[in-house]
């Protein structure tokens, strides 16, 4: 398997995360260090997020990006205006382009998708040149990830299941500390560093909120939209609660924190 994610449209996925990796795209840009006349890469683009911001920040002279998800890959086509950016089907673990192509190879929030995130890592390094730059971020789901920690914390709480998803959702890939500066390490680059970015999520109000995950959105919304009646009713309420935390129901603000890692590739020997 090269993908844990799940895919069901591109509007819902926007609802419930484009619309904030648009904002975190412009700092791990600045992280990523992209400048005027480069190749770049964008593994896992998704709708495109960071795909459309990298033209934006700096005069490059292509961006590539690749998706495993032929749904994604079509929305974002559908969205491009820009004759520089192509847009293909693609998998992190096998990028179907040559060694040395590009000048920067980045993926934002992609590898906690990718069952063997080192093997994407491995080919990230071995499509860029020597002397570019390897760069991703992942959010970091255990301690920066404040709205869906209340979700899944409400939930857990009650039921033994939600107790399994907050396991699994705390540990994907990439997300223990120092994990992706080790594993870049491990990869061969050089001059690895390593950060935190942090970006707030604002909701209008709970139904902003809660629409995407209770349609069944993202690894969250798919344990939500199979719960049955009751447990289902239990959860909405539950979570409307935490969410309101006890004020009339309307705008909240939530701190979400990503890892991010970049790294050099060294000279070919
Ligand atoms: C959370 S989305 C991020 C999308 C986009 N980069 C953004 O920041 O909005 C994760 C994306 O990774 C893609 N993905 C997961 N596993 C992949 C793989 N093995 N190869 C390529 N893309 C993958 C998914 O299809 C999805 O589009």
């Amino acid at each position: 398997m090269s993908s844990s994610f799940t895919v069901r449209s591109g509007a819902g996925y926007d609802k419930l995360m484009g619309r904030w990796s648009r904002i975190l795209a412009l700092p791990f840009i600045d992280f990523a260090g992209v400048t005027d006349g480069e190749r770049i890469l964008d593994v896992g683009c998704g709708t495109g997020s960071l795909t459309f911001a990298l033209p934006r920040a700096a005069e490059v002279s292509e961006v590539a990006a690749i998706d495993y998800s032929p749904v994604f890959v079509e929305e974002a086509q559908s969205r491009n205006t820009d004759p520089r950016i192509t847009i293909s089907q693609g998998d992190a673990a096998a990028i179907p382009f040559p060694d040395g192509r590009f000048d920067r190879a980045l993926a934002l929030l992609v590898l906690h998708f990718v069952p063997e995130a080192d093997r994407a890592v491995a080919e990230m390094r071995r499509v860029v040149r020597s002397g570019g730059v390897v760069a991703a971020a992942v959010w970091d789901h255990l301690g920066g990830m404040s709205n869906m920690r209340m979700v899944l914390d409400t939930l857990a709480a009650q039921d033994e299941e939600a107790r399994r998803v907050r396991g699994r959702y705390c540990f994907q890939p990439m997300m223990r500390p120092d994990e992706m500066r080790q594993t870049f390490l491990a990869q061969g680059l050089v001059d690895v560093q390593q950060t935190s970015l942090l970006v707030r999520m604002e909701y209008e109000n709970f139904a902003d909120f809660w629409e995407p995950i209770a349609a069944g959105e993202g690894p969250l919304g798919q344990f939500v939209a199979g719960l049955d009646g009751a447990r289902r009713g239990w959860a909405d309420n539950a979570v409307r609660a935490a969410y309101e935390a006890g004020q009339p129901d309307g705008p909240r603000s939530f701190a979400a924190v990503a890892w991010a890692c970049r790294g050099v590739v060294p000279e070919r020997t």
